[in-house]
C-alpha cells in the first residue's frame, strides 16, 4: 500500500509524511529527495540551471519509480507534482493508493513560507510578504482544482503535527 500526501508548498507533506510512516512502520519517500538523488544536484539548482519543464519530466519519471516500488510506503509529493501532466490521473489509477490532501489556508502557508521561501525555486524571486502572499493565494487557488481530487482530505490548520497525524492514521 502507498500514502500519498500532496499539498501546496509548507502544507507539511514531507515532516508530517516522514512521522506518518514511522508511525505506521511504513518507508517513507520524498519525491524531491529522490529527485535530487537521481540527478545529483539539488532542486534549486536543477531550477536554475535546467529550467522547469526538465524538472517536471524528471518529476513525472521519479514519481513512476516510486509507484513500482513493492513495501508500503508513504510518499511525500511535491507541491506541483498532482498538477502537471497526467500525473494526477497516473496516481489514482493506482491499485493500492490512497492519495490524502494536506490542506492548508492561505494564512497559514504565507506565514510558514515567509522563513524558508528562499530555498523553494518557484517562491524565492518574490521579494516583498504582500507579493509573496498575493503570489500564494493565486497559486492555490489554481492548483486547488487538483489536489482537491485526492481520496481524503486533511485539513492542518492551527493543528499540531500530531493532530494531523492522527487524522491521517483513521484514514487507513
Ligand atoms: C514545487 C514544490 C517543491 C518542489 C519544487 C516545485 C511546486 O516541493 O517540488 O520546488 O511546484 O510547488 P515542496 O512542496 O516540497 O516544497
Amino acid at each position: 500500500m502507498k500514502i500519498i500526501l500532496c499539498g501546496y508548498m509548507g502544507s507539511g507533506k514531507s515532516s508530517i509524511g516522514l512521522r506518518l510512516a514511522e508511525s505506521a512502520h511504513f518507508n517513507f519517500q520524498d519525491l524531491d529527495n529522490f529527485i535530487s538523488k537521481l540527478d545529483s544536484r539539488s532542486i534549486r539548482d536543477i531550477f536554475s540551471e535546467s529550467g522547469e519543464v526538465y524538472f517536471r519530466k524528471l518529476e513525472r519519471q521519479a514519481l513512476e519509480q516510486l509507484l513500482l516500488l513493492e513495501e508500503d510506503t508513504v510518499i511525500a509529493l511535491g507541491g506541483g507534482t498532482p498538477c502537471y501532466g497526467t500525473n494526477l490521473d497516473f496516481i489514482l489509477a493506482q491499485p493500492d493508493v490512497q492519495l490524502i490532501y494536506l490542506k492548508a489556508n492561505i494564512g497559514t502557508l504565507a506565514e510558514r513560507l515567509q522563513s524558508n521561501s528562499t530555498s523553494r525555486p518557484l517562491l524565492s524571486d518574490l521579494m516583498t510578504e504582500n507579493v509573496r502572499t498575493e503570489f500564494i493565494a493565486k497559486h492555490l487557488f489554481e492548483r486547488s482544482f487538483y489536489y482537491e481530487q485526492a481520496h481524503h482530505i486533511v485539513r492542518v490548520d492551527s493543528k499540531t503535527k500530531e493532530e494531523v497525524i492522527r487524522e491521517c492514521t483513521r484514514l487507513f
